[in-house]
């Protein structure tokens, strides 16, 4: 019998990646994860290898990516924090995608987002166009997955909207909040970029889910899944930024950034093309309404301590 095929999934401890993961394993696959944890706990135990990220070394990151047929690549920053600039991570891709071409991996399942552009004003937006860029002139054949907002138990913005409406009286919308978001379930996702690893052409294609709300329709639909009474005001962006820096003091994060409002306003979230994702956020929602903000998920926590 054939050995079974290697696959390497950046993030397997994380979020989308540990998605992705679970389904190669439930076809058969032998994975192993890159990560910049390697001591955190194994949630599959042996049946995933580890070995860390070693952006400064590709021989290092070369070795490990040898004998392997596909990189699903989720690797990325939400926000610049300390040394790990946007840039940073570019210049990392970039030597992670240099590293599976000299390996001999055979096709690349790139996690981007929707609306990347080398041309955006906003540096996630950009920087995730300037590796879509370098992915498709890489020589390794390529599926790029551009997710809008991605839902499930790990996410963080739904689950941190749904904890303020749990906590506080009132719930500042930035803004008129009719910009529009098109969330997608996580396993939507990792669906996707299972099946795009099997193809030979090379494609670029949203993962964007089958609902679209306004923010303010958002934030109301999840008031009202956890019975949350908290009343929806709306203010000026950057006076509702203000507010969220002061419970981000509290609860010792960034809740969100200047430039993640700025995203969210310019509609980057939704997809000029149809539904790709199958769950409905307003089911999960109903499902999960007794856990979805039962607690704070700290972003700094999972990445930065
Ligand atoms: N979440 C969303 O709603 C959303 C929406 C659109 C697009 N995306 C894209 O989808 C991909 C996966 O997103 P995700 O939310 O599922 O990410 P994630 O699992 O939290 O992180 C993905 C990978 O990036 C690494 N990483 C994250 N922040 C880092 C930091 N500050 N410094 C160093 N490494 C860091 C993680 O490292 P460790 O392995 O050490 O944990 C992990 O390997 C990303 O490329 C993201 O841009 C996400």
């Amino acid at each position: 019998m054939d050995a079974p095929e290697l696959n390497v999934v950046t993030g397997a401890f994380s979020y989308t990646g540990k998605y992705i993961a679970r389904r190669l394993l439930s076809t058969g696959k032998k994975v192993m994860t890159l990560t910049g944890h390697p001591d955190r706990p194994n949630p599959f135990g042996d049946r995933v290898s580890v070995a860390s990220f070693h952006f400064d070394d590709p021989s290092e990151l070369i070795r490990s990516l040898r004998g392997a047929t596909t990189l699903y690549n989720t690797y990325w920053v939400r926000f610049p924090h300390g040394t790990d600039t946007f840039d940073k991570a570019v210049g990392n891709t970039k030597t992670l995608i240099k590293a599976a071409r000299e390996a001999g991996v055979r096709r690349i399942v790139h996690i981007s987002v929707t609306n990347a552009s080398e041309d955006s004003p906003l540096p996630y937006f950009r920087g995730k166009g300037l590796l879509e860029n370098a992915i498709v002139h890489s020589g390794l054949s390529y599926a790029i997955i551009r997710p809008t907002l991605i839902f499930g138990v790990e996410d963080i913005l739904i689950n941190n909207i749904a904890w303020l409406l749990r906590r506080f009286p009132v719930f500042a919308v930035p803004g008129a909040g009719d910009y529009r978001v098109q969330p997608v379930f996580v396993e939507d996702v990792a669906e996707m970029a299972v099946r795009a690893a099997d193809g030979e052409e090379d494609i670029v294609i949203d993962a964007a889910g089958p609902e679209t709300y306004t923010f303010d329709e958002l934030v109301r639909l999840i008031a009202e899944r956890i019975h949350s009474r908290a009343r929806i005001v709306h203010l000026r962006p950057g006076l509702a930024l203000f507010l969220t820096k002061a419970i981000g003091y509290l609860v010792r994060d960034v809740v969100l950034t200047r430039a993640e409002v700025e995203g969210l306003m310019a509609n980057l979230l939704v997809s000029a093309s149809p539904p790709t994702g199958q769950a409905l956020l307003s089911d999960w929602l109903r499902e999960n309404a007794d856990s979805v903000g039962a607690r704070y998920a700290s972003e700094l926590s999972r990445h930065f301590r």
